[in-house]
């Protein structure tokens, strides 16, 4: 369920044009790959918000939120040195190497725009974005009831008919069967 109004996704993805043109034209030593740039989570899922960066020196790593309630900043380290973790975030946030984070238990709240900024030490800048989608549990048990509940109807209409074939060979049965009792205790 994307919860962002249409104004700010249109801003979003200007400003995300932006930072591309801005990242192409400079000559930078530092370079961000995002395998996965839209991530679907359900809530109370784990995400990875998966990024690879590559640089010479020792580089900084910032990850931002922004969502219709505003922009959060989640954490901020440099590699081999501080890890600096904001407190609204600080059990649910495990940072990686690569410069990925993992984040834990995600809420409604959680979906939104996520940045990346990885800072070379000259200066250098490499920037990223995800959008994470959090979808409602409860359409899934929905979706899942229902498919369920076909699937048992279908079940029973089976079950149903094949006892009445059942029934109606039994039936038949049972007339032989009487037809020649009778016929034997008439020749007896
Ligand atoms: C997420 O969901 C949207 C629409 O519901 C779909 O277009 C998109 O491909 C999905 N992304 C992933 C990574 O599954
Ligand atoms: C970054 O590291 C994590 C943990 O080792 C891994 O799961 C993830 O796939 C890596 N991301 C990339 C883009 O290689
Ligand atoms: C960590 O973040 C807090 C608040 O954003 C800031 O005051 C503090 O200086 C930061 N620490 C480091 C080592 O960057």
């Amino acid at each position: 369920m994307q919860r962002l109004q249409p104004a700010l996704n249109t801003w979003c993805s200007i400003t995300s044009r932006l930072i591309t043109l801005l990242c192409l034209s400079a000559s930078s030593g530092v370079s961000l790959v995002v395998p996965q740039p839209n991530i679907n989570a359900t809530v109370a899922q784990n995400i990875l918000l998966s990024v690879e960066y590559s640089c010479q020196g020792v580089a900084t790593i910032e990850w931002k939120h922004m969502s219709s309630w505003g922009t959060t900043s989640i954490v901020e380290w440099r590699s081999g040195n501080y890890v600096n973790i904001s407190t609204v975030y600080k059990d649910r946030v495990t940072t990686f190497e690569n410069g990925s984070i993992q984040l834990r238990n995600v809420g409604m709240r959680d979906a939104g725009y996520y940045f990346v900024t990885v800072m070379e030490e000259h200066g250098t800048n490499a920037y990223g974005t995800i959008i994470v989608n959090v979808y409602e549990i409860i359409y899934e048990d929905l979706h899942f009831v229902a498919v369920l509940f076909t699937f048992l109807a279908a079940v029973s209409a089976i079950l149903i008919c094949f006892m009445w074939l059942c029934n109606k060979s039994l039936h038949l049965f049972q007339k032989k069967t009487t037809h020649k009792l009778t016929g034997i205790s008439l020749k007896i």
